[in-house]
């Protein structure tokens, strides 16, 4: 796709894609069969600025914005998506939200140090009881002097294993459902705090997604984000931005699947010719490519929004659902055209199409963001 980009969305576009092709793909089916934390690659990751894409400067941050972080994103995740949400979520669901709720202390105290990759974060919304529904947590928060002591399980948290913070949706108030929960900015090192069991996941394998319990932990006050009975707010308005950051990421696999297909059709012969001179091909590559645009068009549209500061929950939602759908769209395709070498190990596409399964299902389903789109039509029903 031809677009323009400014001089900076370039070098911010090439330097994510040599990063990638360089620096990630060499080592990211290895990490994907053993199940390894690529630690080493999240750590380059802090030096190129890329954990702190959406933190001013002044806090260290490299503060490019959501449309340069889109960029990157998509070169990431074409080479390993295990890496690519660790930084979507380092991003979009950690530093985003101190960015913009946390008091001045929070922010210099954590922000510099997340930026830099010395620290990582995780976000800590779903429990065993509650993922779509996320207003039905549990997790409890009762005050005791200048402090909450903290007790529940956190499920499915993504960097969980590694996370040095954890912003997590707590209940204040079990009379209100959405209006009793608040966002605690909380340390893993803090007594009380265990993470648990580790999940043995289809795709992401790099990635790690645990449990994390919270037993009388006790946190100050001081680190609660925005206000008390704030927190699902929060928890939603981060998601608003951490669905295009999944979107980015669709798109990236989808745009590693197509690449794989085209150098395998113009590759691999069967009846004495290439197979890419079969129409059934071509029209597979040629569906792929144009579904692959329209969602990266999506994304860049949602990002500008949101730089821009005006509303994108909608549009984020739409580019997380076509991406999502697209990505695992082009993965099935990949997989198809390569035929049963496609379903091996020794082929990337396997991985793809393990990997593309979870964009359709976290920081929202499929259902979840179709749900959100339809509120925002139906601003007339009581
Ligand atoms: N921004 C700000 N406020 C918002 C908001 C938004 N995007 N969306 C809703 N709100 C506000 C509403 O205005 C309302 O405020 P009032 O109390 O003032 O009226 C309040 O929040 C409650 O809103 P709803 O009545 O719409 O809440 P609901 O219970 O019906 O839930 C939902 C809405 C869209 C279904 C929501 O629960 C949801 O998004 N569920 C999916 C959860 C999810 O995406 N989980 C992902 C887990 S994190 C993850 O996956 C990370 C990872 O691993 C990488």
């Amino acid at each position: 796709m031809q677009f323009p980009l400014t001089e900076e969305q370039r070098l911010i576009q090439e330097t994510a894609r040599a990063f990638a092709d360089n620096e990630i793909a060499p080592v990211a089916d290895k990490h994907n069969r053993e199940g390894t934390f690529p630690a080493a690659l999240v750590k380059r990751m802090g030096e190129l600025g890329f954990l702190g894409m959406l933190v001013p400067e002044t806090y260290g941050g490299s503060a490019i914005g959501n449309f340069g972080l889109v960029l990157a994103l998509e070169e990431v995740n074409r080479a390993c998506a295990s890496t690519g949400v660790t930084m979507s979520v380092q991003n979009s669901l950690v530093c985003a939200p101190i960015v913009h709720w946390a008091d001045e202390s929070l922010k210099r105290k954590y922000l510099p140090k997340l930026a830099s990759g010395e620290f990582l974060g995780a976000y800590a919304l779903s429990e065993p009881g509650s993922g779509s529904d996320a207003a039905g947590l549990v997790t409890s928060a009762v005050k005791d002097g200048d402090s909450y002591v903290l007790n529940g399980t956190k499920n499915f948290i993504t960097t969980g294993a590694e996370a040095d913070v954890v912003i997590a949706m707590v209940r204040t108030d079990p009379a209100h459902k959405t209006r009793g929960i608040t966002a605690f900015l909380v340390e893993r090192g803090w007594k009380g705090f265990t993470v648990g069991r580790k999940e043995d996941k289809m795709g992401l394998r790099s990635s790690s997604t645990v449990q994390l319990v919270f037993e009388e932990m006790r946190v100050p006050a001081a680190n609660i984000l925005g206000e008390l009975g704030f927190g699902f707010k929060i928890a939603m308005h981060t998601l608003d931005g951490g669905r295009i950051g999944i979107a980015a990421q669709a798109v990236g696999i989808a745009k590693a699947c197509l690449d794989a297909s085209i150098k395998y059709a113009e590759e691999r012969e069967a009846f004495d010719q290439q197979i890419g001179k079969f129409q059934a091909m071509q029209w597979k590559l040629a569906d792929m490519a144009t579904r692959l645009e329209a969602a990266r068009l999506l994304v860049y549209n949602a990002a500008r929004l949101k730089d821009a500061g005006q509303p994108h929950g909608k549009e984020a939602a739409m580019a997380k659902l076509f991406a999502s759908e697209t990505s695992n769209y082009a993965a099935r395709e990949a997989v198809q055209i390569h035929g049963g070498a496609g379903y091996l190990e020794d082929f990337p596409v396997e991985r793809y199409f393990r990997d593309a399964r979870i964009t359709e299902i976290y920081e929202g389903t499929s259902e979840i963001q179709r749900i959100v789109i339809a509120r925002h039509l139906l601003t007339n029903l009581r």
